[in-house]
């Protein structure tokens, strides 16, 4: 099972089930219910090494926003990435998960006083400045703790990604960063320069996600070393890193081709070299930030179905017990994720159904047209592919769903690293006036 979009040590064992790292998914429904996220330990550690590997003297960071709690950050800290972090939520669950402040990067396009104030405090190791306000505020949050804030400025840098419209953020009319063909890098550089508390160390630009070709990101690291090289001959000054984003795209299913990390580092390597020895400027230290890349094909979500309805000449509809509050991008990027029959093998033929969940919304789409045995069941076990990144993260109680366990699997054992919600986790917060 090795081809496609499933993870590393998915198999059928000898009653033809499932299993992810050496556990049965029904072992697993059984003991955690359904739905739920498994998580492939040895593919999500491959994946941490095979971008260390395929980025020889890189830092590469995760991008902890497709997946952010505890344990994955644990994992991917002991991998030895650094770790970006776009909230204080996401800032204050890095460091409950023990990772050293120094090895974490906020991001965000509207930090408050209070985040950016945390990230002086516990000392981050660099804060990426996204606008004019923010620059003042370190300024005076720096001033105020006797510090000099050492930062990025995150530079929108004009080029198009070619991916879906919501994960563009690299062109010019976008929501986050200084805006290099308006002029707003260089005034944010500029502007940088007078102040006390403030030091710009390097520049940071992320261009999309899900992106497949090298080209894109050739493009930004050309367009940034420009840059740099501009603000030498202009500034006199030589920033000496440079942060090329994440982005880069994954199997969600068997029509998706990404490029394999090595071919992405060597070619992202080669032009950073090439483009420097141009222009005379000296290799700055380059990060990455792969988000999906790490956690996206490692799980799994398994769901059972509950209902089938053939309409004849029409759809055959067949839900189960998860849906948007567990994976909203179907509903939000037309996102499409394989769906296999998990919880045995069957020779029926395929038919084409629309797997959806159990939500009050029509757009509550697992996928379409999912290619599944004619005699599907309920209480089948389905599997989602490539689930562990934006959806966990962007999990919800729509529906007042609890939200589903997520368990480790690794050579047979089962470690929980989410507990699933409680009922009463769901009234927890919510104040009663009678
Ligand atoms: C600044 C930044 N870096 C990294 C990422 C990670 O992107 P991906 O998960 O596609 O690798 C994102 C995603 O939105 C981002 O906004």
């Amino acid at each position: 099972m090795t081809a496609g979009p499933w993870p590393m040590t998915a198999a059928r064992d000898g009653a033809g089930a499932l299993t992810i790292g050496g556990v049965a998914v029904g072992e697993l429904t059984a003991r955690y219910a359904t739905p739920l996220w498994v998580v492939d330990e040895e593919d999500l550690r491959a994946r941490c090494r095979a971008y260390v590997a395929g980025f020889p003297g890189v830092e590469v960071t995760y991008a902890s926003k497709a997946w952010c709690s505890l344990g994955i950050l644990q994992l991917v800290d002991e991998e030895g990435l650094k770790i970006d972090v776009a909230s204080g939520g996401e800032l204050h669950t890095a460091l409950m998960a023990g990772v050293d402040p120094a090895r974490l990067i906020l991001h965000g396009n509207n930090k408050s006083v209070a985040e950016l104030d945390q990230a002086l405090e516990v000392g981050v190791f660099r804060i990426v400045v996204d606008s004019f306000e923010e620059l003042e505020r370190l300024e005076r949050l720096a001033a105020a703790r006797g510090v000099t804030a050492e930062v990025w400025l995150r530079i929108t840098p004009g080029i198009d990604a070619h991916t879906h419209e919501y994960v563009r953020t690299g062109h010019d009319d976008a929501k986050f960063g200084f805006t290099l063909s308006l002029g707003l890098a260089d005034e944010a550089f500029v502007r940088s320069l007078a102040l006390d508390h403030v030091e710009v160390v390097g520049i940071h630009a992320h261009i999309g996600s899900q992106i497949f070709g090298t080209d894109p990101f050739i493009a930004n690291a050309e367009v940034t070393l420009d840059l740099l090289s501009r603000w030498r001959d202009e500034h006199g000054v030589t920033l000496a890193e440079l942060n090329l984003g994440g982005g880069m795209g994954i199997r969600y299913t068997h029509e998706d081709h990404p490029v394999e990390v090595h071919r992405y580092g060597k070619a992202v390597l080669e032009a950073v070299s090439e483009r420097c020895e141009q222009l005379g400027y000296p290799q700055p230290q380059l990060f990455v930030e792969p988000g999906r890349a790490i956690v996206g094909p490692s799980t799994v979500t398994l769901y059972e179905v509950g209902t089938i309805k053939a309409l004849p000449g029409l759809t055959t509809w067949v839900s189960v017990d998860g849906g948007m509050s567990d994976n909203i991008r179907p509903a939000l990027y037309d996102a499409e994720h394989e769906v296999l029959l998990a919880s045995r093998v069957s020779d029926a033929e395929p038919r084409a159904v629309t797997v959806v969940g159990k939500h009050c919304e029509s757009g509550d789409l697992v996928r379409e047209h999912a290619p599944l045995p004619g005699d599907l069941a309920v209480g089948d076990l389905l599997a989602v592919a490539a689930t562990g990144a934006y959806t966990a993260s962007m999990a919800s109680n729509y529906n007042r769903l609890v939200r589903p366990a997520a368990v480790l699997v690794r050579d047979g054992e089962v470690r929980e690293l989410v507990r699933r919600e409680t009922l009463e986790d769901l009234v927890r917060l919510d104040v009663p006036l009678r």
